[in-house]
Order: structure tokens, then sequence, then C-alpha cells
């Protein structure tokens, strides 16, 4: 059986699930092997210096702040692309034209970043949608992390309503596993972890 095929026959699930609840978790978005190949790409590249603090705030305004978010991040370049980051963007693409065609959700470009958590690091509750800039439409986290278990932590927490006494839905990094949430939405943090915490993050956009 074509794995590609199998993982077009899941869209529409993973659409139905954002379209209802305005977030979904699809747990085999990726196959361990392009998992691996992809987290081992990061890795390399986090090697090879590649990777810089990540920032708070937009552009000009940008600045790292250690007690806000603690990851370093390295955004994957459309044009430059690895085979592993490849294999990556044709999910994505696909994704992007199913949520477009059934959602009618006017995405037209993605940007996507590696991130990598050392261990104990964490991101403040916060909300990915900055108050000057709309074009982010869904916010979208793959996990790289294999063989992650719940007592390593590192849990992405989503608040499911407005207010910070709202219910809450952790979700383990697992590796393969895709995160979809409507980014104006949906306040998130991600907790502190015993383990180091890789994923590939980013979002999908209208015209800015
Ligand atoms: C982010 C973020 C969530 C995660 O990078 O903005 O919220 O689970 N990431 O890594
Ligand atoms: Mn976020």
């Amino acid at each position: 059986m074509n794995e590609y095929e199998d993982f077009l026959r899941g869209l529409p699930a993973l659409i139905d699930g954002l379209a209802t609840h305005g977030h979904v978790v699809c747990d085999d978005f990726l196959s361990p092997a392009q998992t691996a190949a992809l987290r081992d790409e990061g890795a390399q590249r986090l090697a090879g210096g590649e990777f810089h603090r990540a920032g708070v705030g937009r552009a000009e305004q940008q600045a790292v702040r250690d007690e806000i978010r603690g990851d370093s991040v390295r955004w994957l370049d459309p044009q430059r692309r690895a085979p592993a980051e490849q294999a990556y963007w044709q999910r994505i693409e696909a994704l992007q034209a199913a949520l477009n065609r059934e959602l009618f959700l006017g995405i037209r470009e993605g940007e996507f970043h590696y991130a990598h958590y050392p261990v104990g690091g964490f991101y403040k509750r916060h909300l990915d949608r900055f108050r000057d800039d709309d074009a982010r439409v869904v916010s979208v986290v793959c996990y790289l992390n294999e063989g992650w278990q719940d007592a390593d932590g590192g849990q992405l927490r989503l608040w499911l309503e407005a207010g910070e006494d709202a219910p809450q839905l952790d979700i383990a990094p697992r590796g393969g596993r895709l995160v979809l949430f409507m980014a104006d939405r949906f306040w998130h943090a991600v907790l502190p972890a015993t383990q180091p915490r890789w994923s590939v993050t980013g979002w999908l956009r209208r015209a800015g």
C-alpha cells in the first residue's frame, strides 16, 4: 500500500476535525522514517550552527526573552529543501490545497521553522497571531520526538476557550504527530520537558 495515498485518505478526517473544533491532532502525519529523517536534518543543522534563539514579537521588535520562550529555531528555506524537508512540504501542500478547497481559508503560503527546546525549555501562554498582522490563519506543529513518553513532559497546552480558567487540552509531542489549530482563537503554551524537544512549527498564511 502506498504511504502517500494512505496519507491523502486521512486528510478529510483532519479537515473535518479542524472545521468542527478549531483544532485537531493527527497521529501519523509523517511516517516513522520521515520523522527520523527530518529530525536528523534538524540535528545536523543545529550542530552546524544554523539555529538562533527565537524571539518574541514581530520583525523589528523581536527580542530574546528567556522568561517567555526557550527554544532555538531555524526557518525552512522553500527554495532549498533537503529531501526530508521536501517530503514534509509535499504533505503540507496537499493539506493546504484541501483546506482551501473544503473550508475556503484562502491560504497562500506556509512559513515553517525547526524548533529545538533544550531540557527544561518552555514557551509561556501566548497567541500566535500578532495584533497588527492577521495573515496567520492556521498554526501547524509537527513533532519529531521518537519514543516520547508522557513522563517526559513537554506537552502543548491548548486553552479551549477564552480566559486562563478555560478547560485545557494537553498534547504530548510524539514523533509523527501533527497538531493544527486556528491561529486567532487558541491561547497555548509549551510545558517544560525532561528531554530535548524537536518540532517543525509553522503557519499557513493568507496574503499579508
Ligand atoms: C510556537 C508554539 C507549540 C509547540 O512555536 O509558537 O506555540 O508545541 N509551539 O511546539
Ligand atoms: Mn505558539
